[in-house]
């Protein structure tokens, strides 16, 4: 009678597991999750420099690493928020344009902003799946 009760305990288990996966899916926060994980570098992203092909360290690409305010005042890089991307405002000298994930995933893939101005090259060029982006934009709408 032990033995069955594990079993239906081990049943119920991966039952709960899979009905949180769905729940997760169907309300987006896996993608959130996901996202988050690219942002601060916990699942490893690959990028190169733009016109040079060697992959650059993981740890030195995390968005996190520049898109960031920090004690000591200005980050390095634009924030990278839904008001800075969705608002309309002149970026690097351009007309005043916003992003939208489509804009924000070429731009990531090709160093070339939404007004069609190229990044300066420390802004690194990123190789990212399609769901990826997406994750990515969608945790950077929540902030
Ligand atoms: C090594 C530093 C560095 C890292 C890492 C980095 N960026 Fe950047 N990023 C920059 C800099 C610098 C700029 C400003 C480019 C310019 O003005 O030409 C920038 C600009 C941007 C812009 C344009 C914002 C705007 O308002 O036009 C976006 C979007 C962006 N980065 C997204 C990301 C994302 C997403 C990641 C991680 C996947 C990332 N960046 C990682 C340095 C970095």
């Amino acid at each position: 009678m032990r033995r069955a009760n594990g079993a239906w305990r081990a049943v119920l288990g991966v039952a709960l597991a899979a009905a949180s996966m769905l729940a997760a899916a169907a309300d987006g926060s896996g993608d959130l999750e996901r996202g988050r994980a690219l942002f601060y570098g916990e699942t490893d992203l690959a990028a190169h420099l733009r016109g040079d092909p060697a992959p650059l360290p993981a740890s030195a690409v995390r968005c996190i690493n520049c898109h960031a305010k920090t004690s000591r005042g200005e980050a390095f890089a634009p924030p990278l928020t839904s008001d800075s991307l969705r608002t309309l405002s002149p970026r690097r000298g351009g007309p005043p344009t916003a992003y939208d994930r489509d804009a924000f995933c070429s731009a990531l893939g090709n160093s070339i902003d939404v007004a069609n101005v190229v990044f300066v090259k420390a802004m690194p060029q990123y190789v990212l799946s399609d769901s990826d982006c997406s994750a990515l934009w969608a945790y950077l709408m929540t902030q």
